[in-house]
C-alpha cells in the first residue's frame, strides 16, 4: 500500500507558508540591526542586490528540487544523484533543522516572554536603554523564565505541525501572516507620524557609501541566504508539497518579494521610532530588546505598540520555526515511515531537549564556554555560518552542476511554460547564477565564517 503524500491546499496557502519560514527573526530582529550598524541604505542596496543575484536564483533551485521529488531533503537527493555524497547533503540540511530550531525556539520564548512582560505592564517607564537592558539581563538571566518561554514556544510550533501540511502548517499561515502584516502596517503608521521620523527614513534611503567594506558585503551575502531560509531544505521540503501545476519560479518570486518587503517595513517601523526617540541606530542585537523598549517607553500609548510588536515577532518567530520543524518530520516520515504525530512527538521532544542547553546559556552555564563560546553560540555558529553556506553551495552546484541540464530545465519549465516564452532569456541569466555567481560568492561567505578570508 502506497500512502498518499500530503500537499498545500492551494498556491496562495504554499506562498504564505513559504513566506513564512522566510520572514522570521532574521528580518524583523536581525536585519535592522544589521542594517542599522552598516550604514543604513547603502547597505540596504547592497542586501537587494544579494538578494536578486544569490537568493533568488538558490531559492527556485532549492524549491525545485523538493517539487520535482516530492521528498524530503534526503530523499529529494536520492532519488536525484547516485552518489552517496549527495544523499549526505540532504542529511546535513536535516541536522541543521535539528540544531537551528533548538536555539531559535529559545529566541521565539523570550519574543512570546515580552509579549507577556508588556502586558504585565513590566517594560513601560524605562528612562534610558540601560534600564530596558538591566531588565532584560534579568529576564534571560532567569532560568525559569527562559527555560518556560523555551516550552512554551516549543509546544506551540509542535501542536502546529501536528496537525499536518494543510490543517496545520498551511491553515496557521493563512491566519498569522496576514495579522504579521497589519500589525507591520499600523507601527509604520505609528512610527512616520512621530516627531523626527524623517531622520529615520533620510537613515533608511540616503546611503553613506563609506561604511560598506568587504565585510559589510559579506555580511549582505549571508543574510540575503539566511532571511530566505536556504541551504537546510525547508524550502526543498516545503516545495515538495507543491503541486507541478504551479510556477516555481513565479512562486519563488513573490517569496522573495514578500520576505524583502516585510524586513523593509520592519526598519522603516523601527528606525522612524529609533531616531525620533534620539536613540543610537547601531545598537547592534540588543536594537530590539532594549533600545526599542526604551523607545516605546517614551512614546504615547507605546504599551499597546508594545504589545503589538512583540506579538510580531513571536508570529514571525513561529512561523519560520514550523518550517524546521517540518524537515525533520518530512524526513522521518519519507524515509522511516513514521507516522506524523510519532515522529512531531519524539524528534520535537528531542530537539526541545537540544534547545535546554541553549537556554540555560543565558543564566546556569553562562561561564561553560566551548572555544569562548556559550553552548547557544555554538549551535548558531554551526549551523548558520557553517551547515547552511555549506548546504546552500551544494544546492546551486547540484542543479547548476550535476543534474542534467535537459532535465533541470525541464523540470523547471513544468508550470511555466508562458513565462519561458515570454522571457527565453531567463534560463540562461539563472544557469549563468547558479552555476557560477552563486558558487563562488557562498564560497567566501564559508570562508569568511571560517575566518579563512
Ligand atoms: N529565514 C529565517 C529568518 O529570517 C531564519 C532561517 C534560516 C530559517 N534558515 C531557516 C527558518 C530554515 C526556517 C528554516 O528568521
Amino acid at each position: 500500500m502506497t500512502k498518499i503524500r500530503e500537499a498545500w491546499g492551494s498556491r496562495f496557502g504554499f506562498i504564505l507558508a513559504a513566506a513564512g519560514s522566510a520572514v522570521g527573526l532574521g528580518n524583523i530582529w536581525k536585519f535592522p540591526y544589521i542594517a542599522g550598524e552598516n550604514g543604513g541604505a547603502a547597505f540596504i542596496f547592497i542586501y537587494l542586490v544579494c538578494i536578486a543575484i544569490i537568493g533568488f536564483p538558490v531559492l527556485i533551485a532549492e524549491v525545485l528540487i523538493g517539487r520535482t521529488t516530492q521528498r524530503n531533503p534526503v530523499g529529494a537527493f536520492s532519488a536525484l544523484a547516485k552518489s552517496k555524497l549527495w544523499v549526505s547533503v540532504g542529511f546535513l540540511g536535516v541536522i541543521a533543522g535539528f540544531m537551528i530550531l533548538s536555539f531559535y525556539s529559545v529566541i521565539g520564548g523570550w519574543t512570546l516572554g515580552y509579549v507577556v512582560e508588556t502586558l504585565k505592564g513590566s517594560l513601560s517607564n524605562f528612562q534610558s536603554p540601560d534600564e530596558a537592558g538591566t531588565l532584560f539581563g534579568s529576564l534571560v538571566g532567569n532560568v525559569s523564565w527562559g527555560l518556560g518561554f523555551h516550552t512554551l514556544f516549543f509546544a506551540m510550533v509542535m501542536g502546529i505541525v501536528i496537525r499536518g501540511v494543510q490543517g496545520g502548517i498551511e491553515r496557521s499561515s493563512k491566519i498569522m501572516m496576514p495579522i504579521l502584516v497589519s500589525i507591520l502596517v499600523i507601527l509604520i503608521i505609528r512610527g512616520v507620524t512621530l516627531d523626527g521620523a524623517s531622520e529615520g527614513l533620510a537613515f533608511l534611503w540616503v546611503p553613506d557609501w563609506s561604511k560598506i567594506n568587504g565585510q559589510a558585503i559579506l555580511i549582505a551575502l549571508g543574510h540575503a541566504f539566511f532571511t530566505l531560509s536556504l541551504g537546510m531544505g525547508a524550502m526543498l521540503t516545503y516545495g515538495s508539497y507543491m503541486s507541478k501545476k504551479d510556477s516555481v519560479i513565479s512562486s519563488s518570486a513573490q517569496i522573495v518579494f514578500l520576505d524583502t518587503l516585510i524586513a523593509i517595513m520592519a526598519g522603516v517601523a523601527i528606525f522612524t521610532a529609533v531616531f525620533a526617540s534620539g536613540l543610537d541606530p547601531a545598537a547592534g542585537p540588543g536594537l530590539i530588546f532594549q533600545t526599542l523598549p526604551a523607545v516605546f517607553s517614551t512614546m504615547p500609548g507605546g504599551t499597546y505598540f508594545s504589545f503589538l510588536f512583540f506579538l510580531l515577532l513571536a508570529i514571525a518567530a513561529l512561523t519560520s520555526a514550523i518550517s524546521l520543524l517540518e524537515v525533520v518530520v518530512a524526513y522521518f516520515v519519507d524515509e522511516k515511515g513514521w507516522n506524523r504525530k510519532g515522529a512531531v512527538l519524539i524528534f520535537g521532544g528531542s530537539i526541545f531537549l537540544l534547545g535546554v542547553p541553549s537556554a540555560l546559556s543565558f543564566n546556569l552555564l553562562a561561564d561553560a564556554k566551548i572555544f569562548d563560546k556559550t553552548f547557544f553560540d555554538v549551535v548558531d555558529f554551526l549551523a548558520s555560518n557553517v551547515l547552511l553556506p555549506f548546504g546552500g553551495l551544494m544546492i546551486a552546484v547540484f542543479v547548476g552542476w550535476i543534474w542534467s541540464t535537459t532535465a533541470v530545465l525541464e523540470a523547471v519549465k513544468e508550470g511555466a511554460e508562458e513565462l519561458f516564452e515570454s522571457y527565453p532569456w531567463f534560463e540562461g541569466i539563472w544557469m549563468l547564477f547558479l552555476k557560477f555567481v552563486a558558487p563562488i560568492l557562498i564560497t567566501l561567505v564559508l570562508l569568511n565564517s571560517l575566518g579563512i578570508v
